[in-house]
């Protein structure tokens, strides 16, 4: 509100965009009476004015159902105010322009355009009464600076909300709040057992002390700017589904939920069609890099609508580790659960990371070293294979407890959280020979049989490892030369997806934002980016294959030295045995396709005839 000439409609007209609300100019509501006796001059009376306040007062509250609006009025005498905001008090907040009768005066008449008689502007001032419980501004202030201080000052609001604070939501919390963002922190509330944990947590952390804490979640909402920001950090599965349910009744069109948690990337999908529904917007999201990461950088893999994106992107870059050129390692992803898919092959690479400096660790113990030995060599290899994992795998071999090294006293039975098994599941629903993240998961698998181990051990007596013919740098080469498969189905993997979802994905970028923060960062990621700038496939890149073929040799005799002397090693087995059947060109397929048509009538194609015409064969 304000005098003719303060500025109201260019300042109301900033400020929806930025809130991201409707704009309505009160003197487009004007009754065709109001207009003729404007037009002819003669100025509205109170009894003129009543059902145009009406209007827009009615206009307020239908605004107020869906979301919320900015309309500007010149609003002078508070019986008008009082009308605007009937019903409606608590939810109006008054923004007055104010300005001196000189600077307008002066204002409006450097305008080329516009003219103010003074007399005019006189009675418009000697109409206002100023509010009292406005908040008031001073129109000298540029345009910039006065929609900076309404947003600052009048909605004292945060401008994201953190849902869920357990470890990684946590370290998220103390990013934001370190990089200067005004956040909104929530936990849920429950009888003795989760009690005060946002207000609790708050109070821990100085960086905290503008963030606000709740634990009921109206008000948790209500404190957020609009559109709300709110991320989800809660166990993924079903819980995600009640936390959107809890949400939705105080949610208003075109807000933001965000899912940060490992997600199903088919479940993902559904929210994101189900809310669109209810005119919110989804964004499924992998983090990784566990909890340091999420506290100083983690690898963020957002998808959904990119319009929503640009909404949380200044957030989430912000927050998100760098990576060697500066650039956040986040980036819009594609469509939408595409974020949360290419998070979930980030584990099943994780998981076969881990895995082989598993394998590789029990191969150097055979060959007699201890752990502090071992670690001495992973350290070695720092040069040649640089990773996260194999910088923490080394730490791990070199943590002692009393007079032992710790990793000799942890219970050999690896957990797991269903990523890997989901890896292994889109691999066989997609097609893609994924045989090394399956090989992982399995072995995690086996591993929870211990009983059973324990007993078949004495049945099934072992070789002695005495035997064991290779090299420390054989092993590190049979290593590197599985990891370079394990990425080649990674990403294999991510590709084929992209083409059959058309999620058009980049898989320069997603190697990119996985250079930094998160858990398989490494060398050899920093390189696919290149690689993959020139082509989907690593294993026609010529570096890649003068690499490959330097090492395999290696590789075959660690795995064949490892099966001679009853060295479980299945994924180094798996690279070798992967890489020998993708680059075999005749393969024993033809004899799978004999024997189905055999039993099956199931047809073959011969090699022939290439018109693709299927054949059948009486085999008796
Ligand atoms: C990450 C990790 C993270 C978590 C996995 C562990 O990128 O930060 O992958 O997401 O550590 O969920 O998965 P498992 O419990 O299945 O090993």
């Amino acid at each position: 509100m304000g005098v003719s000439g303060c500025g109201k409609s260019t300042i109301g007209n900033l400020l929806s965009k930025e809130l991201d609300i409707p704009f309505f100019d009160g003197d487009d509501f004007h009754p065709e009476s109001n207009i003729t006796k404007m037009s002819n001059g003669k100025a509205l009376n109170d009894d003129d004015r009543q059902g145009w306040l009406e209007t827009l007062n009615h206009l307020a509250k239908k605004q107020l159902t869906k979301n919320s609006c900015v309309i500007v009025c010149s609003a002078l005498k508070q019986k008008y105010r009082d009308i605007l905001s009937q019903d409606i008090h608590k939810q109006t907040k008054w923004i007055y322009l104010s300005g001196t009768f000189e600077q307008i005066y002066e204002r409006m008449n450097s305008r080329s355009d516009h003219f103010m008689p003074s007399k005019l502007l006189k009675s418009q001032f000697d109409t206002l009464e100023e509010p009292k419980d406005a908040m008031q501004i001073d129109i000298s202030l540029s345009p910039k600076n006065i929609i900076k201080t309404i947003k600052n000052e009048l909605m004292n609001t945060s401008e994201f909300g953190l849902f869920g604070l357990g470890v990684m939501g946590k370290s998220l919390c103390r990013n934001l709040a370190n990089n200067g963002f005004k956040i909104s922190m929530f936990n849920r509330h429950v009888d003795g057992v989760e009690e005060n944990i946002a207000k609790n947590f708050k109070a821990q952390h100085s960086e905290l002390s503008q963030a606000e804490a709740f634990d009921d979640i109206a008000g948790f909402v209500n404190s957020l700017q609009q559109p709300r920001r709110i991320m989800l950090m809660v166990n993924a599965g079903k819980t995600i589904d009640y936390v959107i349910e809890d949400l939705l009744p105080h949610l208003s069109e075109n807000d933001i939920i965000i899912d940060g948690g490992n997600s199903n990337y088919k479940k993902t999908k559904e929210r994101f069609d189900y809310l669109k529904t209810k005119g919110i917007h989804f964004i499924g999201t992998g983090v990784s890099g566990g909890e340091e990461g999420a506290l100083k950088g983690p690898s963020i893999m957002p998808s959904g609508d990119k319009d929503a994106y640009s909404k949380v992107a200044p957030f989430l870059e912000t927050i998100a580790a760098k990576d060697k050129n500066g650039l956040p390692c986040c980036t819009y992803v594609g469509p939408e659960g595409s974020g949360q898919f290419i998070k979930m092959v980030h584990n099943g690479v994780e998981y076969v990371e881990m895995q082989l400096l598993a394998e590789v660790a029990t191969i150097l113990k055979a060959l007699g070293q201890n752990p502090n030995e071992i670690a001495n060599t992973l350290d070695s290899w720092k040069d040649n294979a640089s990773s996260y994992l194999l910088e923490i795998t080394t730490a791990i071999f070199k943590k002692k407890e009393g007079d032992d090294w710790l990793v000799n006293k942890i219970l050999d039975k690896a957990g797991n959280k269903g990523t890997g098994n989901w890896t292994t599941i889109a691999s066989a629903e997609l097609g893609v020979p994924n045989t090394l993240i399956a090989s992982a998961l399995f072995s995690r698998y086996i591993s929870f049989y211990k009983e059973e181990r324990i007993q078949l051990n004495e049945s099934f007596k072992k070789e002695n490892t005495s035997q064991l013919n290779i090299t420390t740098n054989e092993v590190l080469e049979a290593y590197q030369f599985a990891r370079i498969i394990n990425h080649y189905q990674g990403f294999k993997l991510i590709a084929e997806a992209s083409n059959k979802f058309e999620w058009n994905l980049n898989l320069s970028e997603i190697a990119r934002i996985w250079t930094n923060g998160c858990i398989i960062r490494s060398t050899l990621m920093e390189e696919l980016v290149n690689i993959f700038k020139d082509t989907t496939n690593i294993l026609t890149n010529t570096q890649l294959i003068a690499i490959v073929n330097q090492y395999k040799p290696a590789a075959k005799k660690v795995v064949s030295q490892c099966i001679l002397n009853d060295i479980t090693s299945p994924a180094l087995a798996e690279a070798i045995q992967f890489f020998n059947g993708i680059t075999t060109a005749y393969a024993s397929a033809n004899i799978i396709q004999a024997q189905r048509d055999y039993f099956g009538a199931h047809t073959y194609q011969r090699l022939d005839d290439t018109s693709g015409k299927s054949y059948h064969t009486n085999w008796n």
